[in-house]
């Protein structure tokens, strides 16, 4: 049977990726971006899928884009949530002066999004054959793995958007709906860097085989695209 997946940040780096990977596999992908006029090598390989995927207006931090979006999605069985979109913030994040206003969007964008738009979606979700939800992580976001010091404002709200994973497994458990913690590797995107050690290819590759075996007693869990779990 045909499955839907809902990515965010659909328009570039690993947002894309999943999204040609999903129709390739026959997925339907709702992708969401948010400047669908400027997306344009979503919107070819939209035009490319034969329907697979429609392109959604959504910028994540906005509460009434994700209210409209709730809206025109009504009718939607949607079997991933995927929420991917995430900024890493200012570029200097070592111990020293960090601006207040862009560490508070930082927070916005990777920890109060991605709960406002599970909120906002899980009657799609629970109405759905796999059941999940899917929010990207990062093993720069454990603390048990910090070695470095610094990355406050990245390090802190990934971290932060961990515990609302977490929580979200607990408490949407009761509905059948699972929901996953995941970290990418380090990827070569805007984000990752030219000199990441994986491509996009390969990530996305491995979250869809971890994603694919998923259990309910995978939820809660940091998992990475390998396949390792990755401590708090
Ligand atoms: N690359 C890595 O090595 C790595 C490692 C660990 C975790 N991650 C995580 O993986 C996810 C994807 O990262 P990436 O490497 O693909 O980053 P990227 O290339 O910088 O892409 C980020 C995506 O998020 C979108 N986005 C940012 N703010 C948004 C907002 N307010 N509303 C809607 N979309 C928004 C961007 O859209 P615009 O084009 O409109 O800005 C873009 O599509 C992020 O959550 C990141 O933290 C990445």
């Amino acid at each position: 049977m045909e499955q839907t997946i809902l990515i965010t940040g659909a328009n570039r780096g690993i947002g894309l990726e999943m999204s040609r990977q999903y129709a390739q596999a026959d997925w339907r992908v709702l992708a969401c971006c948010r400047n669908p006029a400027q997306a344009v090598e979503l919107d070819a390989l939209s035009r490319a899928s034969g329907g697979k995927i429609r392109i959604h207006a959504l910028d994540v931090a906005r509460d009434e884009d994700i209210a409209r979006l709730a809206d025109e999605l009504r009718h939607e069985k949607i079997d991933i949530l995927f929420n991917n979109a995430g900024i890493s913030g200012p570029r200097k994040q070592g111990f020293g002066p960090i601006d207040s206003v862009e560490w508070l969007a930082a927070f916005r964008v990777n920890v109060v999004a991605p709960y406002q738009l599970t909120l906002a979606l899980v009657e799609q979700v629970a109405g759905s054959t796999r059941r999940m939800v899917a929010i990207m992580g990062t093993q720069l976001g454990s603390i048990a793995e910090n070695t470095t010091g610094g990355r406050y404002v990245y390090g802190s709200t990934k971290a932060a958007v961990h515990m609302v994973g977490k929580s979200l497994s607990i408490d949407l458990a009761p509905r059948g709906i699972t929901t996953m913690l995941l970290h990418p590797g380090w990827v070569r995107t805007d984000m990752g860097g030219a000199e990441a050690t994986l491509s996009v290819e390969e990530s996305v590759r491995g979250l869809r085989k971890v994603l694919d075996r998923a259990t309910p007693a995978d939820g809660g869990q940091l998992i990475a695209y390998d396949g390792r779990i990755v401590p708090w």
